[in-house]
């Protein structure tokens, strides 16, 4: 499914970035300091254009799994827990906004909530490469295809 393909290329990119990202917090952390700008630059993409992916996915995949796994629309089976990872993500990346904004007086603090927010974002995208898009392409109607890449595009467009 072209949809999947195109959540799957968000995550091989957010990789990518994360590791970047990894990299400069480990440079905090060892008291090198850091390239200030390409971490503003990565903070304000987790601030801003990022969550348009858990948006697809909380608009598409998840309510359409549910139904299949439940009868209702309702989070039902991995999407609750899949849900609860969004929801935790959300709540990390305010707190690393946050001590990004002390970053001066205390850089520890920004560099573990840093570190926490790239644990929990690379283990929720594994999850979802390994268990929930297969599951997806295994159970629900691939004709679903295009009703999800015209809700994508509008979610794009509300963005922009
Ligand atoms: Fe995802």
């Amino acid at each position: 499914m072209k949809s999947i393909d195109i959540l799957s290329k968000d995550h091989e990119d957010v990789l990518k970035l994360l590791e970047r990202f990894y990299e400069s917090v480990e440079q905090i952390e060892d008291g090198k300091g850091c390239d200030r700008k390409n971490v503003e630059e990565i903070l304000r993409f987790f601030n801003s254009d990022f969550w348009l992916h858990f948006d697809k996915e909380e608009q598409t995949i998840f309510p359409e799994l549910s139904k299949f796994i439940s009868g209702s629309s309702e989070p039902a089976g991995p999407v609750v827990a899949m849900l609860d990872e969004h929801r935790t993500l959300r709540e990390s990346n305010e707190k690393m906004q946050i001590a990004y904004k002390n970053f001066d007086k205390d850089t520890k603090k920004f560099a573990s909530e840093a570190r926490n927010f790239i644990g929990l974002l690379r283990q929720h995208i594994k999850m979802e490469e390994e268990m929930l898009f297969p599951m997806t392409l295994r159970s629900l109607d691939h004709c679903l295809d295009d009703k999800w890449l015209e809700e994508f595009a509008a979610i794009d467009n509300k963005a922009t």
